[in-house]
């Protein structure tokens, strides 16, 4: 059966490596089985960065043509910017109405990052409100499944939670959303540690070959494999994470040539790179072509927008209606 996906995606770089299993090849799939509105979250990037907005605007365009060069087809899916769409602010307000602060002051992820982002002042209204915008951004068009990282299920499970008090307060006007866990591996860097812009550890999608080479060369393997006829442990090896990942079909091949003492590291690196470089190829030239077209990234997100506002007005008809507010005027996108 299909159902209506809905996912948002922070704008906080271009996308690397960690996120082709997980992120890239969820949305592919489910972008050929379903209907799916994928949006940039640049609201939500504004609880942590309100400081400094500048690079918002051009992450928001790097995602988009990442998206599409990587096989999100924007004529089948939906891609738009939340900012795009004042209703999901105004849906927020109606849910914040409704949301006990104690929902929002137990979410883990809540807790979390004032803990880790501790020095800057993020203890906001907005911040604590994360859960409620987000509650918007899947209802406002109707989402029912939506495909989220571990580290987004706590957030689901409010929306759900936030969802069933207004169902019950005003009358049955959402699905209840679910999530649908993606990301089931995280990818490692090649110094062993989860593959992260901020760890400067990472592969970009577009990495000409030498780029790759160079970056997996840097791998750690197994320090006691010194020459190459010294039989090796392959599971402590980042080199071989990558393999068991990305080209599962020949990981028995680089296991057995590591153990038996006929495969370098060296040359297993290079043949990995050389690898990844094929697999990133078709990547890389769409994106260079996107590229190459301004205002590609613009187009989408106006006709995206095209799309969801309509959508938007609607919903928020509904919520007015059974809220007791009057109507706005009608808008159109
Ligand atoms: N909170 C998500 C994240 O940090 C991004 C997001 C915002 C989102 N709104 C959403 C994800 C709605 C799914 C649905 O990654």
């Amino acid at each position: 059966m299909t159902s209506r996906v809905v996912t948002g995606y922070r704008p906080t770089g271009r996308l690397h490596l960690g996120h082709l299993l997980g992120t890239i090849d969820s949305m592919l799939e489910l972008q050929a089985a379903h209907h799916c509105y994928f949006f940039i979250a640049d609201w939500h990037a504004l609880t942590t960065d309100y400081e400094d907005p500048s690079r918002i605007a051009q992450d928001t365009r790097d995602v988009v043509l990442d998206w599409i060069a990587a096989g999100v087809d924007p004529f089948r899916t939906t891609i738009y910017k939340q900012s795009d769409i004042p209703e999901v602010a105004e849906l927020a307000l109606a849910f914040s109405m409704v949301t006990p602060l104690s929902w929002l002051e137990r979410n883990p992820t809540y807790k979390e990052q004032l803990r880790e982002l501790y020095g800057r002042e993020i203890a906001t209204y907005g911040f604590v409100g994360y859960p409620v915008l987000q509650c918007a951004d899947i209802t406002i068009v109707g989402g029912e499944t939506v495909p989220v990282g571990e580290d987004q299920l706590p957030h689901l499970e409010l929306t759900r939670e936030i969802v069933r008090r207004f169902n019950r307060l005003y009358g049955d006007l959402f699905p209840e959303p679910a999530a649908m866990l993606t990301e089931a591996r995280k990818v490692l860097g090649p110094d062993g540690r989860k593959m992260s812009k901020s760890y400067g550890n990472v592969i970009w999608l577009d990495d000409p070959p030498e780029r790759i080479r160079e970056v997996v060369r840097t791998a750690v393997t197994d320090p006691n494999k010194v020459r190459r006829t010294d039989p090796g442990d392959p599971f402590v090896c980042n080199v071989w994470r990558w393999w068991r990942d990305f080209f599962p079909a020949e990981e028995p091949r680089v296991v057995g040539g590591c153990q038996a003492g006929e495969l370098g590291c060296v040359q297993d690196k290079d043949d990995l790179a050389e690898r990844l470089g094929e697999r990133l190829a078709a990547f890389r030239e769409r994106r260079a072509e996107l590229a190459s077209k301004p205002g590609m990234a613009e187009e989408v997100l106006s006709a995206g927008r095209a799309k969801v506002r309509p959508i938007a007005t609607e919903t928020m008809e509904r919520v007015r209606d059974a809220m007791g507010l009057p109507h706005t005027k009608k808008v159109t996108a």
